[in-house]
């Protein structure tokens, strides 16, 4: 693995993505949006350059060569290292999810904080479902997924969100999802078409964080009385 999960930059990684990974993905797409653009002896140029299709000995014969990469095949066409070190990171933040949720959940008190508690509960229970998904992932990529305490604050996106009263946590924890939601939209575009198993399991991901912010804006207009946001 290169790099430390500590000193993750999303900046640094689409720096490196841009310069480095944009030639194939256009290419693809223009080949599959316009078929037509093409005269026959072009197409069958393409065709025999670049097969769409591998055929089917040629996949037999890979998937016996290193067979201890797992999952991660001659068609990965991601960076595995920076893949796991952008996922470290996405790991830290649903860690301290889970420890901001649970700690709201058993601190939140005062008249009508029964629901709210429970809302909480709820909510950590679902982050705790992808701090797995996301380990489990990494695993599947041949890192290890970073549990480590030391330095987890600063490897995650959102923050722990101590908070003195109920509206103060039900705003900490909006804030958190927000921060979630643009980061894990960002990592979705960034990932593409080089990593679909991660990309597909971070918008599963996505739905969910939408609607934890989607709730914890609903308990606010409960509690304060007013739409939070413009009509
Ligand atoms: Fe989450
Ligand atoms: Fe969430």
């Amino acid at each position: 693995m290169t790099g430390s999960p500590l000193n993750f930059r999303p900046a640094a990684v689409y720096k490196w993505f841009n310069a480095s990974s944009t030639h194939r993905y256009p290419k693809e797409k223009n080949a599959v949006d316009k078929p037509n653009v093409r005269s026959k002896s072009e197409s069958k140029a393409k065709s025999s350059s670049r097969p769409f299709l591998t055929d089917v000995q040629t996949l037999r014969e890979r998937a016996r060569k290193n067979i201890a990469s797992g999952g991660v095949t001659f068609t990965y066409r991601g960076d595995v290292h920076k893949t796991v070190d952008i996922l470290q990171a996405v790991l830290a933040t649903e860690i301290v999810c889970v420890l901001r949720y649970t700690m709201h959940a058993v601190a939140a008190s005062g008249i009508s904080s029964e629901g709210v508690r429970a809302e909480f509960a709820q909510h950590a229970k679902e982050e705790q479902g992808h701090m797995m998904s996301v380990a489990e992932r990494i695993n599947q990529l041949g890192g290890t997924p970073n549990f480590n305490p030391t330095g987890l604050a600063s490897r995650a996106a959102s923050e722990y969100g101590v908070a003195g009263d109920l509206v103060d946590m039900i705003k900490e924890n909006l804030i958190a999802e927000r921060i979630a939601v643009d980061h894990y939209r960002e990592l979705i575009r960034y990932f593409g078409d080089s990593d679909p198993g991660t990309r597909i399991m971070l918008e599963g991901i996505l739905v969910v964080e939408e609607e934890h912010a989607n709730d914890m804006h609903d308990l606010l207009v409960a509690h304060e009385g007013r739409p939070m946001l413009p009509s």
